[in-house]
């Protein structure tokens, strides 16, 4: 038997679509075996007890890609932690689960950047996997799908909380609302926002994130997807956030503080006063991956 944890991702961090993620320390954990025959699930709902299930899904790809057969496989979810479809990696981590127990159950062929080519290439982008399989912050660019990162330890003297509201918003309904084409002016604002994030993390310059996490790829189109976020995000910048982004295709907003129990208490006060159930959790930086 092989266990396996997948941490929780932040994709994007505000202007870095597809190609920027964050590692946290909330984990998915899984558990597979190779059996005599047949596929085995335990507890999953029965809807996702079948051969479309995404970590069984990921793990065929990679026993295709080294021509492995194992007899039967049995793949057990021991703990759901990351909030599904929230912005968080839920999907990825399923993805990541599946490709880590696949080589584990064929004999650990490949290395970790193997099965990041092959988890990327499910996924279609990298900035939840990569995090997830490598830990801390990930840039990384797709060169004819394969991808090519750096990662960037992050000190961890900032706070992130992850405001969750209470509803389901999927990667796929996330990306339809995106434009097609983007202006040079958009270009520009996005591309010299991700630069500066990288650096800002890079160097421990926290305070460049307020200019830094700012968007006009996806959150303008997205954030109409999501009831309040305009107040919610205008609520986490008065409460001093450093600063405030769609975590991956959202739903979550993500706020950056320096503050600790004042920010979460504050949000949770406003959230409560103006009933929306929506949760808040601190989320702890994971290097590790
Ligand atoms: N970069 C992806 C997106 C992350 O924003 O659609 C979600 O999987």
């Amino acid at each position: 038997m092989v266990r396996v944890s997948v941490p929780a991702t932040s994709a994007n961090l505000g202007p870095g679509f597809d190609s920027i993620g964050l590692c946290f320390d909330l984990f998915n954990v899984f558990e597979f075996d190779e059996i005599d025959e047949g596929l085995c699930f335990e507890g999953f709902k029965e809807e996702f007890c079948n051969e479309n299930n995404l970590i069984y899904v990921s793990m065929k790809a990679l026993f295709n890609k080294i021509k492995f057969k194992p007899k039967g496989v049995k793949i057990k979810l021991v703990e759901q932690n990351i909030p599904i479809a929230r912005g968080l990696g839920s999907s990825s981590s399923c993805i990541v689960a599946g490709v880590i127990g696949a080589n584990a159950i064929s004999g650990y062929q490949l290395s970790k950047d193997e099965i990041l080519d092959i988890a990327v290439e499910i996924e279609g982008h990298p900035d939840n996997v990569a995090p997830a399989l490598l830990g801390g912050l990930i840039v990384a660019a797709l060169d004819d799908n394969k991808p090519y990162y750096s990662k960037i330890e992050v000190n961890k003297v900032v706070n992130f909380y992850a405001l969750i509201p209470d509803f389901m918003l999927s990667t796929e309904e996330a990306r339809k609302v995106l434009p097609k084409e983007i202006s040079l002016k958009d270009g520009v604002y996005n591309v010299s926002r991700a630069a500066l994030l990288v650096a800002a993390f890079a160097q421990g310059k926290y305070e460049l994130l307020k200019i830094a996490c700012s968007d006009k790829f996806h959150q303008p189109y997205r954030g109409k997807l999501i009831e309040n976020y305009d107040d919610v995000m205008n609520e986490c910048n008065k409460n001093k956030a450093l600063s405030v982004y769609l975590s991956g295709a959202g739903p979550t907003i993500m706020a950056i503080s320096e503050e600790k129990e004042f920010f979460k208490e504050k949000m949770r006060t406003w959230l409560v006063q103006n009933k929306m159930n929506w949760d808040i959790i601190e989320l702890k930086i994971n290097n590790q991956g």
